[in-house]
């Protein structure tokens, strides 16, 4: 028996084969455990002999299962760090990261560069209906302005009660939220989406404003000159810059001026700040005294200057980005080159 067993456990090639032995042996039908059952029949002295041979061959068959159990624990580990094992010195695998979109960008430094000034930050939705994107801005319902915003409308069901929506053609009708929202006087700044029907090298259907707003008892056009200045400055990084005004008609805003920044082409090479040409970057006025009505601010005590400014296309100038509809088709490669790191 102890031969047998002694070898059957060293045979053993896993852990299923040793605990068969083990249960052929020692289980409650086992060889020996069966042999052990038979001691109560043995007469006193019969069993004084056996049951001393019997406990040992059971202790001697329980340590032979430990040791090959422990041997065969060894050899499996043994062949796990044959297999899985890891080269602690190769390189790591990059992990891909995304990147800040220059929209996002500018949008932070633009804030940035506002708050500096006193500017809050003001927003509105982008679904906004006809009377806050055009009539309280002075843009009455023939008013040929409506035309040249290429508006998307939202279609409606003829019985549907609530008023006419469009999507918001410019950042102007957040000027009318804020004057209701917080009344005078107002320092907000409103940066966000806005959309028209348009599309070529230079428009987009969706593209990005920064509206400005200030409302205060004595606000006039040379505190707005000196802020777009600084703005300037600060944005395009610049020690020098000269704006021109150039008179223009808004209806929300008397008088109107676009701005201009005085810039050059030098081979098709863009510089601001210096030489004979200039470019205009935004559209800005007095805000006129029917839109203060309409925000429920006084004409007759508050007066205020308003500007809105293309963030897209001053995000072009400042890094050189050629084709505005690139921003906007999130190819991997143009993020990766004009993304900013996060
Ligand atoms: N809302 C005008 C536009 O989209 C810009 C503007 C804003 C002009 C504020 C004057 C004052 O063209």
């Amino acid at each position: 028996l102890r031969a047998k067993y002694l070898e059957q456990i060293g045979a053993a090639a896993d852990a299923g084969a040793l605990e068969a032995v083990r249960l052929a042996a020692l289980g409650k039908k086992g060889e020996v455990a069966l042999k052990m059952r038979e001691l109560g029949q043995m007469s006193a002295e019969e069993r004084q002999v056996a049951g001393p041979v019997l406990n040992g061959l059971k202790s001697e068959i329980d340590a032979a299962l430990k040791a090959r159990k422990a041997a065969l624990d060894d050899a499996a580990l043994d062949a796990r760090l044959k297999t899985e094992w890891l080269d602690v010195t190769l390189p790591g695998r990059p992990r891909p990261m995304g990147t800040i979109h220059p929209i996002s960008q500018v949008m932070e430094e633009l804030t940035a560069i506002f708050a500096d000034m006193g500017f809050a930050v003001a927003e509105g939705p982008q679904v906004e209906s006809d009377w806050f994107n055009f009539d309280a801005l002075n843009i009455a319902p023939e008013h040929p302005a409506r035309q040249e915003h290429d508006t998307f409308f939202m279609h409606r069901a003829e019985d549907d009660a609530r008023p006419p929506h469009v999507l918001r053609t410019h950042t102007s009708p957040v000027q009318i939220r804020a004057m209701q929202g917080q009344g005078a006087p107002i320092r907000v700044i409103a940066p966000g989406r806005v959309y028209r029907m348009d599309m070529d090298q230079t428009h987009t259907p969706m593209f990005h404003q920064v509206e400005g707003l200030a409302i205060d008892r004595d606000i006039n056009m040379a505190q707005l000159k000196w802020v777009l200045e600084e703005f300037c400055r600060a944005f395009f990084e610049l020690d020098e810059v000269e704006l021109r005004f150039r008179a223009s008609h808004f209806p929300f805003t008397e008088p109107s001026a676009e701005v201009d920044i005085r810039c050059s082409w030098d081979n098709g090479q863009l510089k601001l700040g210096e030489g004979n040409d200039w470019l205009e970057i935004l559209g800005s006025g007095m805000v006129h005294p029917n839109v203060l009505r309409a925000g429920g601010i006084d004409p007759d005590e508050w007066q205020g200057f308003a500007f809105g400014m293309g963030i897209d296309r001053i995000a072009m100038l400042k890094y050189g980005i050629p084709d505005l509809r690139a921003f906007f088709e999130s190819d991997l490669r143009w993020l990766r080159h004009y993304g900013f790191a996060a």
